[in-house]
């Protein structure tokens, strides 16, 4: 294959990606419901990578506070404030997440989440 012809095929490839991706959004976008933010899937999604089972936080909690307290999800004492204070300052090895990383609007939801009663987290 020729240069020009390798990148002629390239272009086609580009342009037919972007009509079937442009084509695709206005399915997927619902114009009704605006999104309220979930905490679950919030806190798995931004705080998972170190709160679930395994990560680092979760064994440095398990470590400072002792077994049973190591699981984010799992506490019954953790209230929204203290939480959302935890993620704007940090604590010890938890580094602050900015607002661009987690906006207020979702970290007061996860503070929600964190602090509703277990039973009502499922
Ligand atoms: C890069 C890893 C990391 C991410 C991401 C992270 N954390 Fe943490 N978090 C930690 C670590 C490590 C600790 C334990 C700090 C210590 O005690 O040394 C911690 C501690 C905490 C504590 C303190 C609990 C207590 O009882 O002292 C809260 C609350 C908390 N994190 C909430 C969150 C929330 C909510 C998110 C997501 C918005 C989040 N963290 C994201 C690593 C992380």
């Amino acid at each position: 294959m020729t240069v020009r012809r390798f990148f002629a095929a390239s272009a086609g490839l580009v342009a037919l990606l972007c009509t079937t991706f442009a084509a695709a959004q206005p399915n997927s976008a619902k114009p009704s419901a605006p999104a309220k933010p979930d905490g679950g899937a919030l806190f798995q999604n931004r705080c998972g990578y170190c709160h679930l089972a395994g990560g680092t936080g979760t064994m440095m909690l398990e470590r400072r506070l002792g077994k049973g307290h190591g699981l984010l999800g799992e506490r019954a004492d953790l209230n929204a404030d203290f939480v959302q204070a935890v993620v704007r300052n940090g604590l010890n090895s938890m580094p602050a997440l900015t607002r661009v990383e987690v906006s207020d609007e979702e970290l007061s939801a996860i503070g929600r989440f964190l602090a509703a009663p277990k039973a009502a987290r499922k």
